[in-house]
This record gives C-alpha cells, sequence and structure tokens, in this order.
C-alpha cells in the first residue's frame, strides 16, 4: 500500500523507483578483501566524521519522500549498520512511515547477537547476514580482523530466534572461497534461510578486482550440481537480484546474484542514500545529488521530493549491462566504494 499522495516515478529506461537502500554509516568493524581492504582502510582513513551523517530526524524525513514517490521497501545497509547507536529508534521510526511494508537490514552479523531482539520489536522485518565460509581461518582472512564464524552463526541464531527472517550472502572469490560453496550450502540445509552466492563485483576501486577473481554463477551451479539437484525458480517480485532455485530433494532455495555474468540492470529499481545524505541511483556511480545541504538550508518536504523525483526521472544508469573492459578501466579510479554506499 502506498501512501494517498503516491506518485510512481520512472526513470529514462522505465524502470521504476520501488526500493530504498540507506546507509546508516560508512565504518565497520570488519575489513573484508573484498570491500574494505585494511591496507586501504587503516587507522588514517578519512570516514565521515558525525556531524556530516545525517540525523535519524533527516533520514526519516527523506525516507518519507521516497515513500510519496512508491517507494514502500527498505534496507539499512552501512559499512555494518550496526555500529551506529542509534539504529533501534531509526528503525523504530522508519517502520511508523506511511506506505512502508517490509524493513530489511544487510548485517555481517558481529553484533547481532545482542540486538535481533531489539530490532525485531522496533520494527524490523528481515535480515540478511554475509557469512563467507564455516572456516575459521578462511572466514578470519576474508574478514581481515579474525572475527570467528560462530559469533556469526550466533548472531543468526538469535535473529531466528527473535522471528526475523534472515537471508545468508556468501561472497565468492576465486583462490579464497570456492571450496565452500558446497559446505555452505549443507549447512544451511533445512534451517530456513535463503543462502545466496554473490559474484565478486568491481565496485569501488580498492578491492583490486579482476575477472579472474570471479566465480560465475555457471561456475557455482557447476559446484552445486555435484551434490544438489537444483532447478530454477521465478523471482519473488519485480527487481529482485537473485536467480533462485530450488532443491528438489529438500525443498531449501537458493539464489545466485551474478551482476558480472548475467546483469540485472534493465530491471533495477533501488536508489541508494549515502551516510552523508546523498542519492546514488547506481552502485557503480561516481556522483550523488547532495539532500543534506538542501534540507539544512530550510527546503521543504516539496523541495525535497522535486529533487528525488528528478534525480530518478534522469537516471540512466547501466553500469553491469554495459560492462567491458573499457569500462571498467574508465571508472577504475572515481567510484564511490561499497562500504561507503552499502551493498
Ligand atoms: P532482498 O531481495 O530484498 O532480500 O534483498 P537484496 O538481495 O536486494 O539485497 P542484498 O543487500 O542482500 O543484496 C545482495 C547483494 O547483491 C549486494 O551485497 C550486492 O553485492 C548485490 N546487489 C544488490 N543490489 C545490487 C544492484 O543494484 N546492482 C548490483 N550490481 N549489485 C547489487
Ligand atoms: N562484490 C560483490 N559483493 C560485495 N559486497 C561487498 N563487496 C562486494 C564486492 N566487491 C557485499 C558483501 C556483503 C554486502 C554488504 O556487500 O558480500 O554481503
Ligand atoms: Fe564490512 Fe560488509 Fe564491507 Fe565486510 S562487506 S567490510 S562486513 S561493510
Ligand atoms: Fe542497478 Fe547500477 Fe547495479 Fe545496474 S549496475 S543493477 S543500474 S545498481
Amino acid at each position: 500500500m502506498q501512501g494517498e499522495n503516491h506518485k510512481a516515478v520512472v526513470d529514462q529506461l522505465k524502470r521504476p523507483l520501488q526500493d530504498l537502500r540507506i546507509s546508516v554509516t560508512d565504518r565497520c568493524n570488519f575489513r573484508c578483501v573484498y570491500c574494505m581492504p585494511s591496507e586501504i582502510f587503516g587507522p588514517d582513513y578519512p570516514f565521515l566524521k558525525e556531524k556530516m551523517l545525517l540525523n535519524n530526524q533527516e533520514i526519516v524525513q527523506v525516507a518519507k519522500s521516497f515513500s510519496q514517490l512508491g517507494v514502500n521497501k527498505i534496507r539499512i545497509t552501512g559499512g555494518e549498520p550496526l555500529m551506529r547507536k542509534d539504529l533501534t529508534q531509526l528503525v523504530g521510526a522508519l517502520s511508523k512511515i506511511e506506505g512502508i511494508t517490509d524493513i530489511a537490514m544487510t548485517t555481517n552479523g558481529s553484533l547481532l547477537r545482542s540486538k535481533a531482539k531489539e530490532l525485531k520489536m522496533s520494527g524490523l522485518n528481515r535480515v540478511t547476514v554475509s557469512l563467507d565460509s564455516l572456516n575459521d581461518e578462511t572466514f578470519g582472512q576474508i574478514n581481515g580482523r579474525g572475527f570467528k564464524v560462530q559469533t556469526v552463526l550466533k548472531g543468526i541464531e538469535a535473529a531466528k530466534e527473535a522471528g526475523l527472517e534472515v537471508k545468508v550472502n556468501m561472497l565468492v572469490k576465486r583462490g579464497v572461497n570456492e571450496d565452500e560453496v558446497i559446505p555452505m550450502a549443507r549447512y544451511f540445509q533445512g534451517s530456513g534461510h535463503v543462502l545466496r552466492f554473490i559474484e565478486f563485483m568491481d565496485v569501488g576501486n580498492t578491492n583490486g578486482w579482476k575477472m579472474d577473481d570471479v566465480v560465475t554463477r555457471k561456475q557455482i551451479l557447476n559446484l552445486l550440481q555435484q551434490e544438489f539437484s537444483l532447478k530454477p525458480i521465478d523471482a519473488n517480485y519485480f527487481g529482485e537480484v537473485a536467480t533462485r532455485y530450488v532443491n528438489e530433494d529438500t525443498g531449501d532455495e537458493i539464489g545466485i546474484i551474478s551482476s558480472i555474468s548475467g546483469p540485472f540492470c534493465s530491471s533495477c529499481t533501488r536508489a541508494r542514500l549515502s551516510a552523508d545524505g546523498k542519492i546514488y541511483t547506481c552502485l557503480f556511480a561516481t556522483k550523488g545529488t547532495d539532500l543534506r545541504g538542501p534540507m539544512r538550508n530550510g527546503a521543504t518536504e516539496a523541495d525535497i521530493l522535486k529533487i528525488i523525483e528528478q534525480t530518478w526521472e534522469n537516471r540512466v544508469d547501466q553500469y553491469s549491462a554495459l560492462r567491458t573492459k573499457e569500462t571498467v578501466a574508465a571508472r577504475s579510479k572515481e567510484k564511490i566504494e561499497m562500504s561507503y554506499i552499502g551493498g
């Protein structure tokens, strides 16, 4: 259900605006090799200062405008969103916005154990927890800080107990964790949690991405089919990024997110709000549209709505669909970082 003043808006490629992903911090307690390599995100890295971040009231104001433009689904991202102190209050306020029917959060799970219950009580519906390996040594190397697998598994357990719907995301990088694809699929069989495998992408400028490091959807499927009988099934909703499969023996669902080998730009309905208040219309964008400045300079709700509407109407992004060696090279230095804009 959308608000009474709901006004549908489409971009230059006729894609509707459906989801809003809100990054609430650019900080994270992990240093995943594919996202925030520790050599670059060290003690001197210029993270956003507190006063540069939108406060909860400002985030809610932006989310209200988005809901009036047809958005009914919000995903909270980071960095690591649970590092933001007033997150529970934010979730509570977002869940009260008319027209917002689904609030999800993408998290590394390390702080979830103590927060799951209060998040559920304040209105969070779902969490997606990133977990790239069940082996402590591999996982510690990937997360760059030696975090243990059990810490995340306990977070997942707490989320389930609290009544949150849980998905698990595993990024697959060649030579790092492709041998964990089958163990992860075995482990989550019968858990009720949808496990999704993600192709390593060329987001940001710091993760040293090479095509050779990508384990493609086809290769992931080949691995899984050594042990499981998988049948493709339809998307749950228009714009879903994961291709879905069902395990014919157990009924478990798995997904594969193939931004490299099977881009999904033609149905990309997602807008992203950075923690410092800029709207980005693509994960691979170089520039955003600022809302913080206007809001702090007295812009009215109608002004903000207009800026968002125009930004979406002018949108032409389809980076993954048009990806070539040349486009990768051309943008190799000026993209926003994944930790800044959220997954
Ligand atoms: P639901 O379907 O609502 O459960 O969530 P989701 O799959 O849209 O969100 P999630 O944060 O779990 O996304 C999983 C991963 O897919 C992200 O971490 C990214 O790696 C990738 N992804 C999500 N959205 C996009 C997108 O718009 N473009 C590209 N290229 N990748 C995306
Ligand atoms: N390619 C694909 N997904 C990525 N993520 C972070 N960096 C990348 C990348 N380079 C995803 C993680 C996590 C989410 C926060 O973002 O897998 O699930
Ligand atoms: Fe942190 Fe998630 Fe990036 Fe890992 S992928 S460094 S957990 S934001
Ligand atoms: Fe959307 Fe950009 Fe991802 Fe394409 S590459 S699906 S336009 S965010």
